[in-house]
C-alpha cells in the first residue's frame, strides 16, 4: 500500500535499464524502503516492500550509471541535477558567521522585497528535509507591504471575536483540560499579548507582523508531519538572511486560525487550503536597524547519554 500524501495516493514507478546497471548496489543499500535486491549482479525490484517506491529518488542520485530512474508522486528523471561541488558549500566558520549575525528584525526599512529575492528564498526552502515524499508544505506568500498589512489588519480584527478565551471565566474553566503550561502562558503572555495587539492595531502600530514587506506563512496537509513546515521556514529564515534580508519567526498567529466559522474564512480569504497541526509565519525584510552585537543563547538541557 502507497503512503497517502495529499498530493500523491499512489506509489512511484521504478525503471531499471539492465542494459547500464553495473550491479554496484549502491542503490539497494540507500533504498530504505526496501524496492530493491541485487539478482545475477544486476538490480531487481524486491516484490517485498511495504509501502512501494515512496519517490525519494535516492537511488536515482546515487546510481553512477544512470541505470534506475523514477517516474510518479510527483518526481521524475528531469528533477535529477549536479550537486554544487563540496568546495562550493559554507565552510563551519562561514556557516556559523551566518548564523551568529541573524538576529530577529523586526524594524524593517519602508522598501520592497525584490520578486528574484522572494523566489531565491523559496527555492532554497524548498531544500529542506520535509517528511514523506512529495513534500507536503504549503506556503503563502505575502509580497507587499500592503498585502501584509491588510492580513495583519484581518487578523486582528479575527482577535478581537477571541477575546473571551482571556477572561478569568474562561480561564478558569480550561484549567483543567489544558494544564498548568497553558494556563501559566494564557495569563502571562497570551491574555496581556491579546489586549496589546488589538490596542495598538487600532493605534496605527502592528505588533502582529511588524509591517514587513514581506510575509510568508508555511504550513503542512493534515497528512505532514507537524516538523515539516517549521524545518521549511527555518530554511527559508537562512537563506532570506544569506541574501541581507532580516526575518523573524511568528508563531502568534497559526494555532489561532485553526479552529471555528471564522478562523475557516479568514484561511479561505487569504488561500490557506487546509488546516495545519503546525505552521509558521515568517516576516522578512531589509532590516532598518544592524546589530554590531550578537548574545549567547543556550538549550534547556543538553544531556549525553
Ligand atoms: C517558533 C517561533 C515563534 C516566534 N514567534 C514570534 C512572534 O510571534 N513575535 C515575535 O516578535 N517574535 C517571535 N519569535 C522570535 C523570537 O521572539 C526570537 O527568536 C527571540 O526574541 C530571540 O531573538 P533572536 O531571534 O534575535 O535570537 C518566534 C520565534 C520562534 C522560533
Ligand atoms: S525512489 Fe526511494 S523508495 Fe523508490 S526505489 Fe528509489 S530509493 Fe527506493
Ligand atoms: S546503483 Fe545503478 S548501477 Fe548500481 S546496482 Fe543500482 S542501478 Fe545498478
Amino acid at each position: 500500500m502507497a503512503i497517502p500524501t495529499s498530493r500523491s495516493k499512489v506509489e512511484a514507478e521504478i525503471r531499471i535499464d539492465t542494459g547500464r546497471c553495473t550491479g554496484c548496489g549502491r542503490c539497494v543499500s540507500v533504498c530504505k524502503s526496501f524496492c530493491l535486491v541485487l539478482k545475477d549482479h544486476k538490480v531487481a525490484l524486491s516484490g517485498t516492500s511495504l509501502f512501494g517506491c515512496i519517490g525519494c529518488g535516492h537511488c536515482m542520485a546515487i546510481c553512477p550509471a544512470e541505470a534506475i530512474t523514477i517516474q510518479g508522486r510527483e518526481l521524475s528523471p528531469d528533477d535529477l541535477y549536479d550537486s554544487p561541488p563540496p568546495e562550493d558549500a559554507a565552510t563551519y566558520p562561514q556557516l556559523t558567521a551566518l548564523l551568529q549575525r541573524r538576529r530577529s528584525i523586526r524594524e524593517y526599512e519602508d522598501r520592497p522585497v525584490e520578486a528574484p529575492l522572494i523566489e531565491a528564498i523559496l527555492n532554497a526552502a524548498q531544500t529542506a528535509p520535509m517528511g514523506l515524499p512529495p513534500s507536503d508544505v504549503n506556503v503563502v506568500v505575502f509580497d507587499s507591504l500592503e498585502k501584509s498589512r491588510a492580513f495583519a489588519q484581518d487578523y486582528v480584527t479575527f482577535l478581537k471575536g477571541l477575546r473571551f478565551m482571556t477572561s478569568k471565566f474562561f480561564l478558569a474553566m480550561m484549567r483543567p483540560f489544558w494544564g498548568k503550561s497553558n494556563d501559566e502562558l494564557f495569563r502571562g503572555f497570551v491574555s496581556p499579548l491579546f489586549s496589546m495587539v488589538i490596542d495598538d492595531m487600532e493605534k496605527g502600530k502592528n505588533d502582529i507582523t511588524y509591517d514587513a514587506p514581506v510575509l510568508f506563512y508555511f504550513y503542512g496537509s493534515p497528512y505532514a508531519d507537524p516538523a515539516d513546515a517549521l524545518v521549511a521556514a527555518t530554511y527559508a529564515m537562512l537563506a532570506a538572511e544569506s541574501i541581507g534580508l532580516g526575518t523573524c519567526m511568528l508563531g502568534a498567529i497559526h494555532p489561532l486560525i485553526q479552529y471555528g466559522a471564522k478562523a475557516k474564512k479568514l484561511r479561505e480569504k487569504y488561500g490557506i487550503v487546509c488546516k495545519s497541526r503546525e505552521g509558521l509565519f515568517l516576516a522578512v525584510g531589509y532590516p532598518a536597524l544592524n546589530y554590531k552585537k550578537s548574545l549567547k543563547r543556550t538549550f534547556a538541557s543538553i544531556h549525553y547519554q
